[in-house]
């Protein structure tokens, strides 16, 4: 099962971009952590991330995944509240996707409550710190399999 994880525009400044809100790890620590976890779940799981700080890369790395992933992690980040290029591109691919945010977007400034790519994914996990991505995997596997 291969699945492909995608973070969105300044989740590379995780550890220190405001870890009051979004923890204290890198996004490079949330990756090792979750290949533990993918490992333990099922040794036939392959995991592999993409970070990118622009819309056009994600797109473009979404319909790459076409035929080639069974399932998605997204976190859009910013990109969540705005980019309906990104929402599309998920539409258009047809491979299960779970949307996740660290933080609680829906108990922030209201701008963050509202998601575009959110109506196109399984599921969405929010507000659990890294352990988000552990959750998204486990719901998607279990979808999966
Ligand atoms: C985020 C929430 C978004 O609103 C924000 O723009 C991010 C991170 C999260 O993981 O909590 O960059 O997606």
């Amino acid at each position: 099962m291969k699945i492909l994880v995608i973070n969105g525009p300044n989740l590379n400044m995780l550890g220190v971009r405001e870890p009051e809100i979004y923890g204290s790890l890198t996004l490079e620590q949330i990756k090792d952590e979750l290949e533990v976890y993918a490992k333990d779940l099922d040794s036939s799981i392959e995991l592999e991330f993409f970070q990118s700080n622009s819309e056009g890369g994600i797109v473009d790395k979404i319909q790459s995944a076409y035929n080639v992933f069974d399932g998605i992690i997204i976190n859009p980040a910013a990109y969540t509240h705005t980019s309906v290029a990104i929402a599309d591109a998920i539409a258009s691919v047809n491979i299960k996707t779970v949307e996740v945010h660290l933080s609680n977007i829906y108990s922030r400034e209201q701008f963050r409550h509202s998601s575009f790519i959110a109506p196109k994914c399984l599921g969405q996990v929010a507000g659990f710190s890294n352990n988000g991505y552990k959750m998204a995997l486990y719901g998607l596997y279990c979808s999966l399999k």
